[in-house]
C-alpha cells in the first residue's frame, strides 16, 4: 500500500471512485476470519441499535464511542452492549471522542430517500454529513465505513455522492462505494444500501466480496407461534387475499405505495416509518420484533428492551449486520495491506438469480 501523502490525491481519488457498472455485486463466499482485525477500535456515529457495533465486534474490534440523538435507541444500545452512547452529534466536540481506527456511520437517510423529501443537503438532516466531516478532520481515523439509502448515489443528479467523495478525497482518503443488497449477504430481505468505504491507505481496487452468500430460508427467520396481536384484522386479510394469491408458504406479502401486492420468499426492505401492514407474513400477520431483528442479521441473544413500535422503527433504520461486516472487513484489510478477497479474484460479474419484485 502507498500512503495517501505520497500520491496525487486527485488521481488516486479518480481511480478509486470510478463508477462500477454493477450494482448487484458478486460476493465472496464465506468471509475468512482474520485474527489481525482483533485490536482495531471503532467509533459508531448515529449508532441506532448497533448494526455496525454487532458487525465490528463480530470481527473482534473494540468499541470506543457511540452516539445517537434518540433516547430509545440509546436505551437499547446501552442494554445490549453496556455502553452509554452520547447524544446529538452537533454538540459533540471531536476532542472528546477517543482515538479510533475505524469510523462507522449510518447517517440519517431521510433527505436522500425516495420515501423522504429528496431535498438532499438543503434539509438540515442532510447537513449531518458535515458533522461527520468535522469529526473525521478532528480524529483522522485510518478507515471509514458509511451507510445510507440506495438513492444517495443518484439524488440531485449524483451531486450528493460526488460531494461526499470529494470531501473524503479532500481529507486525504481513498474512497469507493457500491450499492449492496442484504439478499446477497444471506438475509431474506431485499434491502439495497449505499456503502461508502474510505481509507488513508491508497487502494487500486477495493476488496468487495465476490460471490453471494447462501440465502437463509424464511423458515429460519419466522417464529412458530407469534402472539395474536401480530395478526392483521380479518378485514385487512380478506382485502389482501381478494387481490393476491400464492401457493408458496411461507412468503412475505408486500403492498407497495400504489396498492399493488406481490409476494416473495423474502421481505422487501424494512422501513422505519412504513404503514403498519405493508409487509405481511402469508398475507396474515406482521413480523414480530425478533423476526425483524433476524431480518437485519442481529443474533438471537440481542435483547429487546423497547416496545414493538420502537423496535419496528429501530430495525427499519438499522444497517444489515453481514453487509456492514463485509464492508468493515474490506477496510481493515486495506489498512493492513492484506486483502482477503476481491483483489486478484476473477472480474466482477452480474448475478440475477433473484426475480425483481
Ligand atoms: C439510519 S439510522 C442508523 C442506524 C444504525 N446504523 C443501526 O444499525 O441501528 C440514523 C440514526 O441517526 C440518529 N440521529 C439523527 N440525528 C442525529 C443527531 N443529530 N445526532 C446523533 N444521532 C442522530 C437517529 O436517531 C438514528 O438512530
Amino acid at each position: 500500500m502507498v500512503s495517501t501523502e505520497k500520491v496525487n490525491r486527485r488521481d488516486g481519488y479518480r481511480q478509486a471512485v470510478t463508477p462500477l457498472k454493477l450494482n448487484r455485486v458478486a460476493l465472496g463466499g464465506h468471509l475468512p476470519g482474520r485474527g489481525s482485525a482483533v485490536q482495531k477500535s471503532f467509533a459508531d456515529l448515529f449508532c441506532g441499535i448497533g448494526g455496525f457495533h454487532v458487525a465490528a465486534t463480530n470481527l473482534g474490534m473494540r468499541p470506543v464511542f457511540a452516539c445517537d440523538i434518540d433516547e430509545e435507541a440509546r436505551k437499547s444500545y446501552r442494554a445490549n452492549f453496556g455502553i452509554e452512547p452520547s447524544g446529538d452529534i452537533r454538540a459533540i466536540d471531536a476532542a472528546n471522542i477517543p482515538d479510533h481506527d475505524i469510523l462507522l456511520a449510518g447517517f440519517p437517510c431521510q433527505p436522500f430517500s425516495i420515501i423522504g423529501n429528496m431535498q438532499a443537503f438543503s434539509d438540515p438532516r442532510g447537513t449531518l454529513w458535515f458533522e461527520i466531516v468535522r469529526i473525521i478532520e478532528g480524529k483522522r481515523p485510518r478507515g471509514i465505513v458509511l451507510e445510507n439509502v440506495k438513492q444517495l448515489t443518484t439524488v440531485a443528479r449524483g451531486t450528493v455522492i460526488r460531494q461526499i467523495l470529494d470531501d473524503l478525497a479532500g481529507l486525504g482518503y481513498c474512497a469507493d462505494y457500491r450499492v449492496l443488497n442484504a439478499l446477497d449477504f444471506g438475509l431474506p430481505q431485499k434491502r439495497e444500501r449505499t456503502i461508502i468505504v474510505a481509507s488513508i491507505e491508497r487502494f487500486e481496487r477495493f476488496p468487495w466480496p465476490t460471490a453471494p452468500l447462501p440465502l437463509k430460508p424464511l423458515e429460519e427467520i419466522l417464529e412458530s407461534d407469534p402472539a395474536p396481536k401480530y395478526y392483521a384484522s380479518a378485514h385487512i386479510r380478506r382485502k389482501r387475499q381478494a387481490r393476491h394469491h400464492t401457493d408458496i408458504r411461507p412468503a412475505i406479502w408486500h403492498e407497495n405505495k400504489g396498492g399493488n401486492i406481490s409476494s416473495h420468499p423474502w421481505a422487501c426492505a424494512l422501513r422505519a416509518g412504513a404503514s403498519y401492514n405493508y409487509l405481511l407474513v402469508d398475507g396474515e400477520r406482521r413480523f414480530t420484533p425478533r423476526e425483524l431483528l433476524r431480518l437485519q442479521g442481529f443474533p438471537d441473544d440481542f435483547g429487546i428492551v423497547c416496545n414493538d413500535s420502537q423496535t419496528r422503527k429501530q430495525t427499519g433504520n438499522a444497517v444489515p449486520v453481514p453487509v456492514a461486516e463485509a464492508a468493515i472487513r474490506g477496510v481493515v484489510d486495506v489498512i493492513q495491506g492484506s486483502p482477503s478477497y476481491g483483489v486478484g479474484a476473477p472480474p466482477y460479474r452480474a448475478i440475477s438469480f433473484w426475480p425483481d419484485p
